[in-house]
């Protein structure tokens, strides 16, 4: 993607895709400097406003995109519970963006349904950050993943990786694959049950980029080979049937431990459930607690890049009528919304 063209973050790939990384480079580089002169930074989005608009529950993305606004000196408004807002009364999302980035100079949501930032960037003026959408994708927590990765390890490539637990409801683990593909030498190991693999679509971006994967039963049979482990927690909120409860294969352990690599490096979104246990906290190699304090200074980062944007009227768009067949998909309860197409033919609100 063309620097220039970088306005809303929607999917991953808006960042990193067919190996350029010169757009991630600089969010990188900036990160560092924030960290290292966070005074310099803080009135550089004076006078701006962010709207943080989470219709699902959220602490880690939206406290620290709060965080972010609020340390470069801009202001941040948004609400508690959609239920508070006049989606309650039965307004589109299509107005409630026009109406939210009429208030504001960028607008970060996080949405139970797949597509919905993707439906919010076609009425916004402002640039629209997806902070989790469904099953679907999370890239800023796949920012502050590199993040981690790059600052614990010193670079980004030549590891193995292990991505554990709910790969099929788990946006991170998506959006991570689809980030990692960028780097050389990066081999995956998926590890879940059965009922939680990862979707034909991530495997199916797999096999087409050649990127080298194997799937485990258990966490025992990986772990000597694993120089990252990524663990997640069961999406319990998306799930419908699936026993929401990991086994043992899928639960990390002091104990367990004692057989992974000295600089293995484990990371986890957060919130964990009990996939991880406490007594992990304390081993050097868990970073989790510092990838969520990392959160805060790369999206200082991505705000510099996205919010002193000039407004743009939204662009023309045909009412549709969109014919999506997956359930979870926004086309599904945003029945206006049109039909838009992924270069090899899938959904593009939803990918399937
Ligand atoms: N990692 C993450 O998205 O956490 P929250 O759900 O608390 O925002």
């Amino acid at each position: 993607m063309d620097k220039n063209e970088f306005r809303h973050l929607i999917n991953i790939s808006d960042v990193l895709s067919d190996g350029d990384t010169s757009l991630w480079d600089e969010l990188y580089s900036r990160f560092r400097d924030i960290i290292a002169h966070q005074r310099i930074y803080s009135d550089a989005l004076r006078g701006s406003v962010m709207a943080s608009l989470f219709f699902e529950p959220s602490t880690r993305t939206k406290f620290s995109f709060q965080s972010a606004m609020l340390r470069l000196g801009g202001s941040v408004f948004g609400f508690e519970s959609a239920d508070a807002t006049s989606v309650k009364k039965g307004e589109s999302l299509a107005d409630t963006i026009r109406m939210n980035a009429s208030y504001s100079d960028i607008i970060v949501m996080r949405h139970p349904v797949a597509g919905a930032p993707l439906a919010a960037s076609l009425y916004s003026e402002v640039p629209i950050v997806n902070a989790g959408d469904g099953g679907r994708q999370h890239p800023t927590q796949t920012l502050t993943d590199l993040a981690t990765l790059a600052t614990v390890r010193g670079k980004i490539g030549d590891f193995t990786i292990g991505l554990c637990g709910d790969l099929k409801y788990g946006r991170t683990v998506h959006s991570l694959v689809y980030a990692l593909s960028n780097f050389p030498g990066i081999k995956y190991v998926f590890i879940s049950p059965n009922s939680l693999s990862m979707p034909d679509n991530v495997l199916g971006f797999m096999r087409e980029h050649n990127l080298p994967f194997s799937q485990a039963k258990s966490i025992d049979d990986a772990l000597p080979e694993l120089d990252v482990l990524y663990m997640t927690r069961a999406q319990a909120e998306r799930m419908s049937g699936e026993d929401s409860k990991y086994s043992d294969g899928y639960i990390l352990t002091a104990k367990k431990l004692e057989r992974a690599k000295k600089d293995l490096t484990i990371l986890h979104p957060l919130p964990r459930v009990n996939e991880i246990t406490p007594d992990v906290d304390a081993d050097p190699r868990a970073k989790y607690f510092e990838q969520a304090k990392y959160g805060v200074f790369i999206r200082m980062s991505l705000l510099l890049t996205l919010a002193r944007q000039p407004h743009e009227s939204a662009r023309a768009v045909d009412v549709g009528g969109c014919s999506c067949k997956n359930e979870k998909c926004i086309t599904h309860t945003e029945l206006y919304l049109p039909k838009i197409l992924t270069p090899d033919g899938r959904c593009a609100y939803c990918d399937e």
